[in-house]
């Protein structure tokens, strides 16, 4: 949610700028700009993508050393050109970016503008830059520094901000409290920004920030302090990240790539950590195991399409392992008092660790003495870093805004943990546990022999791109599946869609169905086959049009259904891995068909940093 970029050293720094506000547009792209300094304070923004952006500077472009760079996700204030970031201060001396929310900025406006202050913007954010120049003003022997100091003393709510004055060219100023702050250490040069993928391609060293720190960047080297002036030794850390992994690698859009990649991320995520024998090696974990197997209850806690991952969690492990699992929407858990105590575990599940609920209800777990968990794509995030332990689930970086392969890879992590506990807690066999693990290990050919039907899924979008409604239906381990269907085509798409699970169905959206309402059913083999195959019955009985997503065997569903979408047989509890596939690559194609930002879906962010 915004993404910020900053640059200090001896390189004209606008292409350094643009770049990275390209590769972080995933986060925000409602608006964007750039402020450097190059004698003057040159600042360039403007409402939509950060292409037009590029083409205004085009005409006129900064020369400079020093620079600051934003897209924004609009939290206050409409997404045009003045609302977007920097913004400067009334000297115009000062510039500021800034991701997060200014909870107190009614009041500090207020009281500036009683002052005589006068604001150009409608947003939260440019208090902090008419904050500081006013603490200045009110004290000339006053450091910059100190003046940031000063200021962010006085605001409360989430930041991380990237600061340059005119008066001190040679420095940028950097803060952090609630969203995340990258430092790249170069030779002679020093990058900031929101995530490591503007910084990859000039270094590996890098330096993560935390909640309460500010650094002062200068070219080569990083000095970091609490905001309450308390000098700090920090690591640094070397980027695992390839700078492949963040293009598109010959593929239209990131999310077609991102599912095309799934065969190779979900054998990541098994990779050394299944034996033949159903054993599970989880290194992050090994310590904390016996505590989990013998809590009373486990707590998952995630958003958006990580709940829904969640929800696959809580049906494996309450099947595999006979541990009671309770879902939350990060975003409630918080706020309805949790009954946690120190014998709780609460599981965070993110793709990037980032998302500001999910971490508030981890810190929330953490404040009542419960174990806290991670499940995370995100290596350094901060999630994994205020976690006590957890899963990386290295699918590889995820770009599309939809979120496709660190679904699968959360769903295999969440199985693994499942398996795992089951042999603590001696809930399975160990026959059946060496079938699931053989059955596990053919998972990525059998995702690659989905993805081979592509052309006909696309001949399937044909038909549907412009039906205004869509019903997904599931039961058991693919009822997540269905909503977590419903929520890519509704997310990129625009159609309004909605997953339920299959028998559910009579209490309501069965009124929706018509001859016209298509009705995506999940119906592979499982122990729920014969009750799904009733549900399919009822849909067709109101002429709705159903495409099923079904394995060979299921020659019943196949007769009914008007289309369907083959998946190789699995073992039902593994089902999700396949079935997703098919709705994933549905989505897409009908999104393109419409014409659609497929990367970049409207109002949507890829990393949620506010709450
Ligand atoms: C946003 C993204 C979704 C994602 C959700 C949770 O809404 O658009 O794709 O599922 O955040 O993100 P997380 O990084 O915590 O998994």
């Amino acid at each position: 949610m915004c993404g910020i970029v900053g640059y200090v050293g001896f390189r004209d720094c606008q292409g350094i700028l643009l770049k990275g506000l390209g590769r972080l547009e995933y986060r925000g792209y409602d608006s964007a700009g750039v402020a450097i300094v190059d004698g003057s304070l040159h600042v360039a923004k403007c409402a939509g993508k950060v292409r037009d952006l590029e083409s205004r500077l085009a005409a006129d472009p900064p020369r400079g050393s020093l620079g600051i760079g934003h897209t924004r996700w609009a939290t206050h204030g409409l997404p045009d050109d003045i609302n977007a970031h920097p913004h400067v201060s009334s000297s115009g001396r000062i510039a500021l970016v800034h991701n997060g929310i200014i909870e107190n900025y009614a009041a500090l406006k207020q009281t500036l503008a009683a002052k005589g202050c006068v604001f150009r913007s409608q947003t939260d954010s440019e208090v902090v830059v008419q904050l500081i120049e006013e603490i200045l003003n009110g004290d000339p022997d006053l450091s910059f520094e100190a003046a940031i100091r000063l200021a962010l003393g006085q605001v409360t709510g989430t930041y991380g901000l990237a600061i340059v004055n005119l008066d001190d060219p040679a420095r940028l100023y950097v803060a952090r409290k609630g969203s995340p702050l990258i430092v790249g250490l170069g030779d002679g040069e020093t990058f900031v920004a929101s995530d490591a993928t503007p910084i990859v391609e000039y270094t590996n060293r890098v330096v993560y920030l935390d909640d309460g720190e500010l650094a002062v960047l200068s070219p080569g080297s990083c000095e970091v302090r609490t905001i309450d002036d308390v000098p700090l030794t920090k690591d640094v850390h070397e980027l695992a990240l390839s700078l492949d992994a963040i293009e598109k690698g010959g593929f239209p859009h990131f999310m077609l790539k991102e599912i095309h990649e799934q065969p190779r991320s979900v054998a990541d995520c098994l990779r050394g950590r299944l034996l033949p024998t159903g054993h599970v090696q989880l290194g992050g974990l090994a310590g904390v195991l016996d505590r989990i197997a013998s809590a009373r209850k486990l707590t998952i806690a995630a958003c958006g399409t990580s709940w829904h991952s969640a929800l696959v969690g809580e049906y494996l492990i309450e099947h595999l392992a006979r541990l009671p699992v309770e879902v939350e929407y990060a975003s409630e858990f918080r706020y309805r008092e949790p009954l946690l105590d120190g014998n709780d575990v609460l599981l965070a599940i993110s793709q990037s660790g980032e998302t500001a609920d999910t971490i508030a209800a981890l810190r929330e777990a953490k404040q009542h003495g419960a174990l806290v968990l991670g499940i995370c794509n995100v290596v350094g995030s901060t999630l994994a870093r205020e976690t006590d332990a957890g899963v990386y689930t290295h699918a590889g970086p995820e770009i599309g805004v939809a979120s496709t392969k660190a679904f699968t890879a959360q769903v295999v992590a969440l199985a693994l943990v499942a398996l795992a506990l089951a042999e603590k807690r001696g809930t399975l066999s160990p026959a059946r546990a060496a079938r699931v693990a053989e059955e596990f290990h053919r998972i990525p050919e059998k995702i690659a022999e989905i993805l081979t039907q592509e052309a006909a899924i696309r001949t399937l979008a044909d038909r549907f791109t412009y039906a205004p409604n869509f019903l997904y239906l599931g039961r058991s381990f693919n009822f997540p599946v269905a909503l977590e269907g419903a929520l890519k085509l509704k997310e990129i798409s625009y159609i309004h869609a909605e997953g339920y699970p299959a028998a559910e169905m009579k209490h309501g959206p069965i009124a929706l169905i018509d001859r016209l309402m298509p009705v995506v059913v999940l119906a592979t083999t499982g122990h729920t086959s014969d009750k799904m195959l009733a549900n399919i019955e009822e849909v067709k009985a109101r002429q709705g049009r159903v495409i099923a997503v079904t394995t060979p065997g299921q020659s019943e569903v196949k007769r009914l259904a008007e289309f369907v979408i083959e998946v190789p047989e699995t073992d039902d509890l593994l089902s999700p891995l396949l079935a997703v596939i098919p709705l994933q690559l549905l989505a897409y194609h009908i999104a393109v068909n419409r014409g659609c930002d497929v990367d970049q879906p409207r109002n949507l962010a890829k990393s949620v940093t506010v709450e």
